[in-house]
């Protein structure tokens, strides 16, 4: 067992320890919005984790660390899960699911899109899948689990404008914003500077849990809990909407990682700040 060391940078936690243990500390109904992407069980080498258990042993330790999960959670709470299958295993997301059906609501299944192809154009990004069997997985899932499955959205803030503006005048709209739907185009950004570059083999885009956050609607001091942190995505999301966010990662180089990332993002908003 590994020992949790924690750190406070602005107003966000860094932990680096076992979630299944961090959690079990932490006060009941304290946590606003989870956004989190665990290990998926498919192989991926990160640097210390073995993402490779027997399925049913997976399926243990995710459903334990849930339950976890939903008693810190606020009744109001909000939980968005990230997960994905593969070409060989493209069961597992819905294996958890069903084990989790106990415990949450399935309010809303949104398919996050890497790559989609409009006619002739291709936008995004994807690993290209050399087979003659299988199509490239272009997309993953993020569930998004509540408690009572009454969780107001903020279906408006996390949405888009109308392309045809007429709509607003016609349909008697407030504003020019529509609700985005269940299927979010959300590419990787490109690395801009030699400072923005980590390594990491799994993350999500910045824009992910952004768009989680406006979904449930943006409560500025409200906490955000990442408990499979990484190099900390949603944690600078959490700081982009004036969440607090709570991050955990046993890996103690990916919280190194998530830490200076989080400075630079901090850092950024202040020179934003000045500038105006
Ligand atoms: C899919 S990655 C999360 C990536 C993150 N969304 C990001 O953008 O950086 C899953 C993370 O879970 C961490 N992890 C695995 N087991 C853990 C545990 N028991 N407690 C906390 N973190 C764990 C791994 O080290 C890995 O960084």
């Amino acid at each position: 067992m590994i020992r949790s060391r924690r750190e406070k940078l602005g107003n966000h936690t860094f932990v680096r320890g076992d979630c299944t243990t961090v959690l079990r500390r932490m006060p009941s109904q304290s946590v606003d919005i989870i956004v989190t992407s665990p290990p998926y069980n498919l192989g991926v080498e990160y640097r210390t984790y073995s993402d490779k258990l027997p399925e049913d042993a997976y399926l243990d330790w995710m459903e334990d660390v849930c339950t976890s999960l939903k008693r810190v959670m606020k009744d109001g709470a909000s939980f968005f899960l990230n997960i994905a299958g593969s070409s060989a295993q493209p069961w597992l997301p819905f294996e958890l699911m069903t084990r989790l059906r106990t415990l949450f609501v399935l309010q809303n299944h949104i398919t996050w899109i890497k790559s989609i192809s409009v006619g002739e154009i291709t936008y995004g990004h994807f690993k290209p899948l050399n087979s003659s069997r299988f199509v490239n997985r272009n997309h993953e899932h993020i569930f998004h689990l509540t408690k009572r499955g009454d969780v107001p959205v903020s279906r408006l803030e996390a949405g888009v404008p109308f392309t045809d503006k007429s709509n607003i005048s016609r349909r008697q709209h407030e504003i020019d914003r529509r609700c985005r739907g269940d299927t979010w185009f959300i590419p990787y950004e490109t690395v801009r500077s030699r400072k923005e570059k980590f390594s990491h083999p799994g993350t999500f885009p910045i824009a992910l849990p952004e768009a989680c956050i406006r979904l449930h609607g943006v409560l500025p001091g409200g906490v955000l809990l990442d408990p499979f942190m990484g190099v900390g995505t949603s944690i600078i999301a959490a700081q982009r909407t004036g969440l607090t966010g709570i991050g955990i990662d046993t890996d103690t180089r990916y919280v190194n990682i998530a830490r200076k990332r989080l400075r630079l993002a901090i850092n950024q908003t202040e020179e934003d700040w000045e500038e105006d």
